[in-house]
């Protein structure tokens, strides 16, 4: 099959570049991809950060200290971009600047005014095509919701759950990293952090919140600073948005939580939704159970239990009744990416990577439940 190859360099070549390059290096897992991914070019302050794509990478021309020494060459298509929030715009504004095609890491800038200035570029160059990473609507049991969804197979809404939890950060003694500063990780913490996971659906869904309510919490306030001192934890480690929706024909609440201190989950993201005709969950914590009830009135209330094995969007050499995991939801993110940039709206399944317009909107929710944490206040968008 003739393929179009895209050349992709990375910025910011720490734990999420290191899973972007993999997925790449496995593309062949993929079938029948008219379209491929080649990492040609790498970025990093950090020289040691280089040190295992050029290990392990073959196609690799360009390592660089200075990331515009990348966006100069004429031989880079594409950028992922994974650095610490504080640096989305300025990074992210020279690869639009420069023409390249963007999937950006979350939450695509560290706040809405800096979300904001990102969107004003991508306007002022629309021949670049932008997406954020969000990659677990790509797993089997995400991707069915979303066809559950767009299928209208709820009836009346009752209620929607969403939220992505960690658990890494119960540990006091756990030496603090960027993700607990706000001069990196912006006032968001957590919801800057986790919160475009829970919202891509519900967003890509409609449900833009009318109003929110959130309770916030700071649970560890200092850990060691890593040099034998103790600094100062800023930002929020969990966060609990209650939110009103409310669209043409449904009314409903949904409750969006994003938690670095949830005992015993280790990277749960789930979805539940509710509705008087149908209802459906999927949880990462049992990758290959999907959950679903259909209920007629004066019928058993009986949930049913499906293993769902390795069904997702793009096909791929593994047997469907195997499990699918973290990595493959990269690979199929990725492949998202490259398929919308090269197909556009004729792309070969319908579920794309999260827009740049959809991160304004989660931005507009991350900045409204700030506000309603500090005020106690419901806050109406
Ligand atoms: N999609 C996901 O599931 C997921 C998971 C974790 C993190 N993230 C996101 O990925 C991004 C990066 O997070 P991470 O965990 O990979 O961080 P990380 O600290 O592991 O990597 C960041 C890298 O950026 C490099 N860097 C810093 N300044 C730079 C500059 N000026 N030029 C080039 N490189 C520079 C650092 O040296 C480091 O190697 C963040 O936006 C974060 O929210 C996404």
């Amino acid at each position: 099959m003739s393929e179009q190859i895209i050349r992709f360099g990375v910025i910011g070549c720490g734990l999420m570049a290191r899973e972007f390059a993999s997925a790449t290096q496995r593309w062949g897992h993929l079938l029948n991809m008219d379209v491929r991914p080649r990492l040609v070019a790498i970025a990093d302050t950090k020289p040691s950060c280089l040190e295992w794509f050029t290990d392990n990478l073959c196609d690799i021309a360009i390592a660089v200290s200075d990331y515009r020494e990348l966006l100069a060459s004429p031989d880079v298509d594409a950028v992922y971009c994974a650095v610490p929030h504080h640096l989305h715009t300025q990074i992210y504004g020279d690869i639009i600047r420069a023409g390249k095609h963007l999937l950006g890491e979350k939450p695509f800038g560290i706040d809405l005014a800096a979300n904001e200035q990102i969107l004003a570029e991508l306007r002022a160059h629309p021949q670049v095509f932008a997406r954020c990473s969000s990659e677990f609507p790509f797993f089997p049991g995400a991707f069915q919701v979303v066809k559950f969804i767009r299928e209208g197979r709820f009836g009346k809404i009752i209620e929607v759950e969403a939220g992505l939890w960690h658990s890494s950060d119960l540990d006091p003694q756990k030496p603090i990293n960027w993700k607990r500063m706000i001069q990196f990780n912006g006032e968001y913490g957590c919801m800057g952090d986790l919160g475009m996971h829970p919202l891509h659906i519900p967003l890509r869904s409609g449900w833009m919140p009318r109003n929110v309510r959130a309770l916030l919490s700071k649970i560890v306030p200092e850990r060691p600073d890593g040099k034998g001192g103790i600094a100062p934890c800023e930002t929020w480690d969990n966060a609990l948005l209650a939110c009103e929706v409310e669209t043409a024909d449904q009314h409903f609440p949904m409750l969006i939580s994003t938690k670095r201190i949830a005992p015993g989950e280790a990277n749960t993201w789930f979805i539940r939704i509710t509705g008087t005709k149908f209802s459906a969950e999927f949880s990462t914590k049992y990758p290959r159970t999907l959950r679903t009830m259909t209920y007629r009135p004066g019928q058993p209330q009986s949930w049913e239990v499906l293993d769902l094995g390795y069904t997702p969007p793009y096909a791929t050499i593994t047997g469907s009744i195997f499990e699918f995991g973290f990595s493959d939801s990269i690979l199929q993110m990725v492949a998202a990416f490259c398929d919308e940039l090269t197909h556009g709206d004729q792309m070969r399944q319908p579920f794309g990577c999260a827009t740049p317009e959809e991160t304004h909107l989660h931005h507009r929710v991350l900045t409204a439940a700030l506000e309603s944490g500090r005020t106690g206040q419901v806050v109406k968008f």
